[in-house]
This record gives C-alpha cells, sequence and structure tokens, in this order.
C-alpha cells in the first residue's frame, strides 16, 4: 500500500442552500492550499473542445471589452495559459493571477504574463499597482472555487475600471438539478451558481449583472458579465432568467431536498448495475479521473473490485489512484490496447469529442455506462 495512502486527506461534502440569497453552497469547506498547490492536477487544455470554448470566450472578450490598443485584461485562475494565450498573441497587455506553480509555468513558457498568487485584495491592490485597474477581469470555472466570495467581489471592486466588466463562467445550478449531476459536488466547487444568487452576492459590493450567456461547457455552464453599479445597461435575458429560476423552483429547499432524493436513486442504481455486470464476470473501467468522479466513486461506494482502473489523458494524473476508494490511474494508451466490456464515462461533459474519436471501443463490442441524466447502458451519448 504506498505510504500517502495512510495520510489520506478526507473532508466531508455536505451542501447548503440559503432560502435568503438562494445562494448553493458546501457546507464543510477545505482549506485552499489542500487544493491549489504545485502538484494541482487539472489542466485546462486537457481537451479540444475546452481549447475551442476559450477561444471563442477570448474573442468575445476582444471584440466587446477591450475597447483600445492598451486594455488591460486580468485573469483569476489562469492555469496553463489555454485562454490568456488569445491576448498574448495579440499583444494585448493581460496578467492571469494563478496560485498552483506548475500549470503557471506552462501558461508562462506560452507567453502568458502570470503572478502566482491567490486572487485577493492584497493581490488586486498589487496588481492595481504595478499594471493598473483592468477593462476585464475574467474567471472560467474557478469563482466558484474561491470560499471567501466577498473577498473576490472586493477585489473585483479595486481592480476594476470605471467601465470594466467582470466574466465569469460557472457550471450552472438549474442544469445541475435538472440533469441530476451530483457529481458537480465536489471539494473545488464551493459555489454552485445561479443567476439569482450572483446576482444577490455581488450586488452588496456595488456591483451589477449586466448580462447572461448559457455555454455548453462543464455540464451546462452560465457566463455571467458583471460591472459596477449603473455603468452598463442591463440585458432582457438577466430578467428573463431570474423569472424561469423561480418557475424552475430554485428559490424553494424543496427542489433541493428533490435533488437529493434523485441522487440518491441515481447512487443506488449506478451501484447496482455495476455490481450486477461484476457478478457475471464483466470488466468495468473508467473513463477520465475527473474531479466529479471522486465524488461518484465515493458517493456509490465503488472500488478496484467494480472498476480495474480509470484511463486517463493527463500524465500528472497517471500512475496515481483515485481518491478515498484507490483505484489505478492508467494511461490511455492502456485502454486502447484493452478490451474492457464496459466504461463508466466520467468525462460526460465532454461526450461529443469522446464520442467521437472511440467509435473502436463500440466496434469491438464495448459500451458505456452513464449516470447523467439517467443511469443507461448505452453506446452513444449525446452531450
Ligand atoms: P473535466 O471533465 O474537465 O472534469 P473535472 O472538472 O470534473 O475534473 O476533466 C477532464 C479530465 O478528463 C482530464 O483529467 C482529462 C480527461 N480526459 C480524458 O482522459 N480523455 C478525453 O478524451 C478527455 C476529453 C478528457
Amino acid at each position: 500500500m504506498p505510504k500517502h495512502f495512510r495520510n489520506e486527506f478526507r473532508a466531508e461534502l455536505a451542501v447548503g442552500f440559503c432560502p435568503g440569497c438562494y445562494m448553493v453552497q458546501l457546507t464543510n469547506l477545505v482549506e485552499q492550499e489542500h487544493l491549489y498547490n504545485d502538484e494541482y492536477a487539472f489542466f485546462s487544455g486537457s481537451s479540444k473542445g475546452m481549447s475551442k470554448h476559450f477561444q471563442e470566450f477570448a474573442e468575445f472578450i476582444m471584440q466587446h471589452y477591450l475597447p483600445t490598443d492598451d486594455s488591460f485584461v486580468v485573469e483569476v485562475g489562469s492555469n496553463d495559459g489555454i485562454l490568456l494565450q488569445h491576448m498574448a498573441k495579440r499583444n494585448i497587455k493581460h496578467l492571469g493571477i494563478e496560485p498552483s506553480a506548475n500549470v503557471a509555468n506552462i501558461a508562462t513558457k506560452r507567453g502568458v504574463e502570470s503572478l502566482v498568487e491567490f486572487f485577493n485584495v492584497t493581490t488586486a491592490e498589487k496588481v492595481k499597482q504595478t499594471h493598473g485597474q483592468a477593462d476585464a477581469i475574467l474567471g472560467a470555472n474557478v469563482i466558484c472555487h474561491i470560499p471567501d466570495i466577498h473577498s473576490v467581489a472586493k477585489s473585483v471592486k479595486a481592480l476594476l475600471k470605471p467601465n470594466g466588466v467582470f466574466v465569469f463562467e460557472a457550471p450552472y445550478i438549474a442544469n445541475t438539478i435538472r440533469k441530476t449531476a451530483f457529481d458537480q459536488i465536489y471539494d473545488e466547487h464551493a459555489f454552485f451558481f445561479g443567476v439569482h444568487s450572483v446576482v444577490n452576492c455581488f450586488s452588496r459590493h456595488g456591483l451589477e449583472l449586466v448580462d447572461v450567456m448559457e455555454r455548453n461547457v462543464h455540464g451546462g455552464s452560465m457566463r455571467y458579465v458583471l460591472a459596477h453599479k449603473g455603468a452598463h445597461e442591463v440585458t432582457s435575458k438577466v430578467k428573463q432568467l431570474l423569472v424561469l429560476e423561480d418557475h424552475l423552483g430554485l428559490l424553494k429547499i424543496e427542489t433541493y431536498q428533490d435533488f437529493a432524493k434523485s441522487a440518491e436513486k441515481s447512487r443506488d442504481q449506478l451501484k447496482q448495475l455495476i455490481t450486477g455486470l461484476r457478478e457475471q464476470g464483466k470488466k468495468i473501467v473508467g473513463y477520465a479521473a475527473t474531479a466529479k468522479s471522486a465524488t461518484v466513486i465515493n458517493y456509490c461506494g465503488l472500488t478496484p473490485e467494480h472498476i480495474k482502473y480509470i484511463s486517463d489523458t493527463t500524465p500528472a494524473k497517471q500512475g496515481r489512484y483515485s481518491p478515498g476508494a484507490h483505484i489505478p490511474i492508467k494511461p490511455y494508451e492502456i485502454f486502447k490496447q484493452d478490451k474492457p466490456d464496459y466504461a463508466i464515462l466520467f468525462a460526460w461533459n465532454h461526450a461529443d469529442e469522446i464520442m467521437a474519436k472511440e467509435k473502436n471501443f463500440i466496434k469491438r463490442g464495448g459500451k458505456w455506462i452513464v449516470f447523467v441524466p439517467e443511469v443507461a447502458i448505452v453506446e452513444n451519448v449525446k452531450q
């Protein structure tokens, strides 16, 4: 048994709902230093779909919100520079703020100026002094990771030019509920934002939600555009979604209690399906060691007896083990050579890309096990 299993870090995952501001969030937050350090294993560039998405995101920002030649853009959690590289290539003044040195180093090699720091008021003040205020502050799947959300709001308030925008993307709570995507609940996801909770949280700090756009990444995300109060016109889409969220029941605790029941049902069905297949002697592997998979595996009580290994394309994850259950993580090449009967699609949010490249797996008789939006055995998965 590898020696680090003995001191393995564990935390309880539990979610709470605030009936006052409608925020859905983890109630037990993990120390930031446990999550983001120089062994951070998530590289934004690990999927083609996400590379395309970040290009669109960059174009959108450059076209709408970087008005002059000396415009300045800051990204919070800039990871390997997948977004800011597009600004860097066009010589746009930019700065990535990224606490994990290993991924920030890759960004630097790509020509992206990076500062290895957590984003907080001290960092914001420092950047203001060294670079000036920003025309745009961006965050892609990172603002929902920062437990001190009020510090984020204060930092944005300090660093943003009077007419600047704060644009961030996060998995959208309405999609998480609709798809029973209980695996979106994991240690890094401190907040499960919706339009109401974003409005309520940031308006306390004088920031106004002025536009929203749905995006088909990370299982269904929302792009939020915020600005200093009164600086930009609020689009009708914001109002439409506020009404829709009310209709969807996102302002009532009962909706979240129903979600918990659906998650339990999904968990029981998945465990039963996998146990049954194993009793028939079928070989089952996992496809992609996502953060989400840690929730599925531990919540369903799956072990290496159920899942032989998890294949993942990220070198930093290969040779390691899934948290808690200790299922080995193997290089993708193993999956290609091996002939598993079933593969559990943990990266269901990348289904289109994966289906396109795994036609052979189906040809040779393999099948997918999916659990979002429902537990099923299928030959094809639509994103
Ligand atoms: P992601 O789906 O972004 O999820 P999470 O935020 O839950 O970690 O994680 C992508 C992971 O999936 C990453 O480890 C790379 C892996 N992956 C593959 O192994 N093969 C693939 O074809 C794709 C698209 C991703």
